[in-house]
């Protein structure tokens, strides 16, 4: 059994309920931060972040620096029980920067260079920009490392986008010769000699851009990896400048939902002490309801994979936003719910974008803890307030508690950006966040833990390990994955797997999945694309499911074929097997099924390996558990997603963390709600 580490904000061990407050707005009106403080206070607000965006006000002009008015917003704060995440301000430029020193602004792929404005329009190699945000950063870490109310470092806002000037090329070019060596097997890797596109000179490699490069595919991915090291790179100029003034105090960044195909944010996890992210679903679109609470229930579950272990949801708005195409309320109970499924998957807080709302400005009707109402009489306040009592409530059990993961669904950024350019059987879409979403579900809905972790982690860990769709095999993939079935590991492919090595070169031979056919007892011959609304179907367990989008035509060896194909030119071949191998079984489905699939195969594969359930009950469709557990008990959170009351019944009696009631036999949850169910460990489960 995998038990994972508790994060730890070691100045503060709580849950936190926080949130952006970006007090410079109303440094004319003092009277506005008291009231502020009075409402936080009632809001049930424990920690502010605070700094960010607010690089302006702190060095009005280059190496004067003013932080008074900072120095007594946080005492104002501490002195009434309420804590500091500091945000160091590098994702805005003040306006004196940029003409001094032209070289900080961004480079689009077309070769213009950005004009001053927005955020995150910055250049990650300029030398200069390194050297300012050196400045300010170390400033502020000496000016607040000391103070007691500062808990955490706060490295910048959401790092995205990239820049193609010419430091950036050189630094690329750089990075490529580190890596090959030679130009020749640069050409070789990148299979650049097809369309004539052989390098004969470094300064001839060029970032990929829409006026030139994008046919070369290792190209392509090579770059994806220098943006991301790159970040990396600068990010650590933050960190070591923030560290080498004070070590202990955590560092971490906050992340974005699905920006983890522009950046690979399993690499940032040796930088950070811990991983934060945003977290803004749309909420209540119809036809999407569930869809939405799955798809964010397993983003927090990647975040929490990325180190193992508690994160925070550094992010989420109190309502609505004002950037989605249609920006929608949360409508009641939402609030809470939606904050408590972060915690359920992991968070140890729940904090917002943003506290008080800006008066003008391009987020001026983004919905905040204090509205422009400036006061407590409001459905958000009152919701977010009781959303931080529960959480208050939550601490002590919560704080410490983890994960007891022992499933593993292989989550590769790497394989999407290549599965993004392939050109191959489906241009029309591959969905590999869809496909890892139909093999999570079942284990969402049924408190299953799942860690979603890349090629690179180890599996040892795992009993169960999906590997959906893994199109790119990364070096050394097909050895981790033939030793875990081999000491017993139960491991699941699907269609489209093993075709290109790391730098989309398609790998050669009948050895297909590349290197693991004898684990799968099968080859693979040929990929068959449908065409939208087309399908094949195949029948298992007296049930017939569609198949569509990609089926794979496989020729069996030694798997046992329980399931082939209904129609068209390859009806009787294989579509799903189970192979033994050696200690372990492998599984493999040759198509893209339909989610109905997906939901009944792991009932039957949960229950053949066993693996421990939140709870050992019927969940309704809608409904979802989750399950953390500290020393001594294990609490269940029974979220319902629905707009009905759903009960389950009880699988052994407990006990409603929050109002100390005991249920025997049966639960009911509230229209969007979500309960904690807790219950004291065996002597037996303590031990393990
Ligand atoms: C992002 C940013 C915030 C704010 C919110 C609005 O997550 O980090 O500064 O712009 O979006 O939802
Ligand atoms: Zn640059």
């Amino acid at each position: 059994m995998q038990q994972q580490h508790a994060a730890a904000t070691p100045r503060f061990p709580h849950l936190l309920h926080s949130g952006d407050y970006n007090p410079k707005q109303w440094l004319d009106a003092p009277e506005i931060l008291e009231q502020d403080i009075a409402l936080f206070r009632q809001a049930n607000i424990n920690c502010v972040s605070l700094g960010i965006f607010s690089w302006a006000n702190l060095e009005p002009q280059k190496d004067h620096f003013t932080f008074t008015w900072l120095d007594h917003v946080i005492d104002r704060l501490y002195e009434n029980g309420i804590v500091t995440v500091f945000s160091m301000p590098s994702g805005a430029r003040p306006q004196w920067l940029a003409p001094e020193y032209p070289e900080v602004l961004r480079v689009n792929a077309d070769g213009t260079r950005n004009l001053f404005g927005a955020r995150h329009n910055h250049c990650y190699t300029s030398p200069v920009y390194h050297e300012r945000v050196q400045i300010i950063d170390t400033a502020l870490a000496k000016r607040y490392a000391n103070h007691p109310a500062v808990i955490l470092w706060h490295i910048s806002n959401e790092f995205g986008g990239e820049c193609h000037c010419e430091l950036c090329q050189q630094v690329f070019r750089d990075w490529l010769r580190k890596k090959y060596g030679t130009l020749d097997a640069l050409n070789h890797a990148w299979w650049s000699h097809f369309w004539s596109h052989t390098y004969t000179d470094w300064s001839q490699v060029h970032s990929p851009s829409p006026l030139g490069e994008t046919s070369i595919h290792g190209l392509v991915l090579d770059w994806r990896r220098f943006v991301t090291e790159q970040t990396i790179d600068f990010m650590q100029v933050e960190i070591d400048a923030v560290k080498s003034v004070c070590p202990d105090i955590p560092v971490t960044t906050n992340m974005m939902t699905h920006y983890t195909y522009e950046l690979n944010y399993y690499h940032f996890r040796e930088a950070l002490d811990m991983i934060s992210w945003d977290n803004y679903p749309e909420w209540h679109k119809p036809g999407s309801e569930i869809w939405a609470a799955e798809s964010c229930s397993m983003t927090h579950d990647i975040m929490r994979s990325i180190q193992k272990k508690p994160f925070l949801m550094m992010e989420c708005t109190p309502s609505a936003t004002n950037w989605q195409p249609v920006s929608k309320l949360k409508k009641p109970g939402m609030h809470t719910l939606s904050v408590l499924n972060a915690i359920a998957h992991g968070a140890n807080s729940g904090q917002y974008f943003q506290l008080r709302q800006s008066r003008g400005s391009c987020e001026k009707f983004h919905s905040a803890v204090i509205s422009h109402t400036g006061t407590a009489n409001t459905r958000t306040f009152r919701e977010v307030a009781e959303t931080g009592r529960i959480l208050q409530a939550l601490s002590d059990r919560v704080y410490d508690s983890v994960t007891p993961v022992q499933t593993a669904i292989i989550h590769d950024v790497e394989n999407k950006l290549a599965l993004d350019q392939c050109k191959g059987p489906r241009n029309a879409g591959l969905d590999y966040f869809g496909a890892l979403q139909n093999n999570y579900r079942y284990l969402w809905k049924n408190g299953v833990p799942v860690d979603l972790v890349d090629s690179t982690y180890a599996f040892e860990e795992y009993q169960l390990v999906i590997a959906p769709m893994l199109y790119l095999f990364r070096s050394g993939i097909q050895e981790k994955l033939r030793r875990f079935v081999e000491n017993g590991g139960t491991l699941v492919t699907t269609c489209f797997s093993g075709v290109v090595d790391e730098t989309d070169l398609c790998f050669l031979g009948e050895d297909t999945p590349e290197k693991l056919s004898d684990v799968l007892g099968l080859w693979v011959e040929e990929i068959d694309s449908l065409y939208d609304g087309e399908a094949n179907r195949m029948t298992w367990n007296g049930k017939s499911y569609a198949l569509t989008e990609l089926c794979e035509l496989c020729h069996p060896t030694t798997c046992e074929v329980f399931v082939t194909y209904a129609s068209d030119f390859y009806a009787g071949m294989p579509a799903l097997t189970k192979n033994s191998y050696d200690k372990g079984t492998a599984y493999h489905l040759c198509a893209s099924a339909e989610s109905g699939f997906f939901l009944d195969f792991y009932v039957a594969l949960t229950r053949t390996l066993g693996l421990k359930r939140a709870m050992e009950t019927h969940v309704p469709d809608g409904v979802s558990l989750s399950l953390r557990e500290s020393a001594h008990e294990k609490l269940v959170f029974v979220q319902n997603f629905t707009d009905t009351s759903q009960t389950i019944t009880l699988d052994q009696p407990y006990r409603d963390a929050l109002t100390d009631v005991a249920y025997t036999a049966a639960y009911t949850a509230a229209p969007l709600s979500c309960g904690v169910l807790a219950v004291e460990k065996t002597a037996d489960e303590r031990r393990r």
